[in-house]
């Protein structure tokens, strides 16, 4: 028996995460998001996969499907424009919700042409990557890529709904599973000590080839959207909390653009939370003992533990100049002091200013510590 209740997360719309939950899904849509007419806008991959389940049980008169070539080079805005001038033809107009079926790069997409189609129409965020279901799916952030970088021209707009069938995991390659685990494992140790836990306990099973069937999976994905959920609440009071979500990002992006982003985002925030959890540590602002929990939970995970040999400290040190999170030229690093609590920085904003030689340290420590880095050429 499915689970068919939405969580209990401090959301506007409901989210409601189970097995099988696609073949439901017009059922799901007409009880908490009706409108006359549904575009489907599906990853290519996942609509050979998945896409009739999910539109079984939709009229298909009332119902059109566009499908979106697989990767992030989707993210950009000839396809929003491809899209948006696709939909405009078909008629649609403030009577239509847009449906989005695929990874984040399609949330985001999908869900930025429902941010501006006339000036906004409802979305459903059906999230089929772990990352989307934990991550991109809830906090309403929309938009795609520019040759200046990475989610640059977008919009906030929440779906109106939010169905993740874990079943549809079942299809997902391993390795892109493990970027939705590096992100759960961050949830854990930023917000929920219970959390990480429960989830080590189940690491390396939920790693491997049959994670996707790993029974207490549905709810430990409900439990990370929760820890996000409360985030993104909380910061709707302006408190600065939402930096506590980048936990771990300022080293990994700055390991992706010194690799040019041929690193997987979960290998790269992996090695970003051990080397940031180190610094911590370092500062005195974590307890002795946690860079080595997490180094530990992401080898469980099959993540790598530290950053790659082919970057010397130094690129990745400017590296994380470039990051949006630099301000005045002192990187801010959002800092945890133990399991399932961070730290609320100087200013009270969630962040804190590190000067070059504690990162430098941290780099250092955590190559001479790292059992597994990256492998990178
Ligand atoms: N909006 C946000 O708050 C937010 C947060 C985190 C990440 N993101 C964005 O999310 C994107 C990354 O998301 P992603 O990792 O899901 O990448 P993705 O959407 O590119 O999906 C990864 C790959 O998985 C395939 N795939 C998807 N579902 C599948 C399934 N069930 N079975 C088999 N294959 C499947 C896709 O075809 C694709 O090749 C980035 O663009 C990132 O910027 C957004
Ligand atoms: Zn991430």
């Amino acid at each position: 028996m499915p689970n068919r209740a939405a969580l209990s997360v401090p959301l506007d719309y409901p989210v409601l995460v189970g097995r099988s939950l696609l073949g439901d899904l017009a059922e799901l849509v007409a009880t908490y998001a009706p409108n006359h007419r549904y575009a489907f806008i599906v990853d290519a991959a996942v609509e050979r996969t998945h896409g009739a389940a999910a539109r079984a049980g939709f009229a298909p008169e009332r119902t059109r499907t566009l499908a979106v070539p697989s990767g992030e080079a989707s993210k950009s805005r000839a396809e929003w424009m491809r899209l948006t001038d696709a939909l405009l033809d078909w008629g649609a107009g403030r009577d239509t919700t847009v449906i989005a079926v695929g990874g984040g790069v399609i949330g985001d997409l999908a869900g930025f042409v429902a941010a501006t189609l006339h000036r906004g129409v409802p979305v459903v965020q059906v999230p089929t990557t772990l990352l989307a279901m934990v991550d991109s799916s809830v906090g309403g952030k929309t938009g795609v890529d520019t040759v200046a970088g990475k989610n640059l021209v977008g919009a906030f707009h929440n779906p109106q709904l939010v169905v993740a069938d874990v079943n549809t995991l079942r299809t997902l390659p391993e390795l892109l599973r493990r970027d939705g685990l590096a992100e759960m494992i961050k949830h854990g140790l930023l917000a929920d000590a219970d959390h990480f836990t429960a989830l080590c306990g189940l690491l390396p099973a939920l790693a491997g080839g049959a994670g996707a069937d790993v029974a207490e999976l549905p709810a430990l994905i409900g439990h990370s959207i929760g820890i996000k959920a409360r985030v993104v609440h909380e910061d709707a009071r302006e408190s600065g909390r939402r930096q506590v979500l980048n936990a771990g990002h300022t080293v990994a992006h700055a390991i992706e653009h010194a690799l040019t982003y041929r690193v997987a985002h979960g290998s790269a925030v992996a090695a970003g939370l051990v080397v940031e959890a180190r610094l911590a540590e370092q500062l005195g602002v974590a307890e002795h003992g946690l860079a080595d929990m997490v180094a530990d939970a992401v080898r469980r995970a099959g993540l790598p533990d530290g950053p790659p040999a082919s970057v010397s400290d130094a690129t990745l040190l400017e590296a994380t100049r470039s990051d949006k999170k630099a301000r005045a030229g002192v990187v801010q690093y959002a800092l945890p002091t133990r399991l399932g609590a961070m730290s609320v920085g100087p200013a009270g904003r969630w962040s804190t200013p590190v000067p070059d030689d504690a990162v430098l340290a941290a780099l250092a420590s955590a190559r001479t510590l790292a059992r597994r880095p990256i492998l990178a050429n």
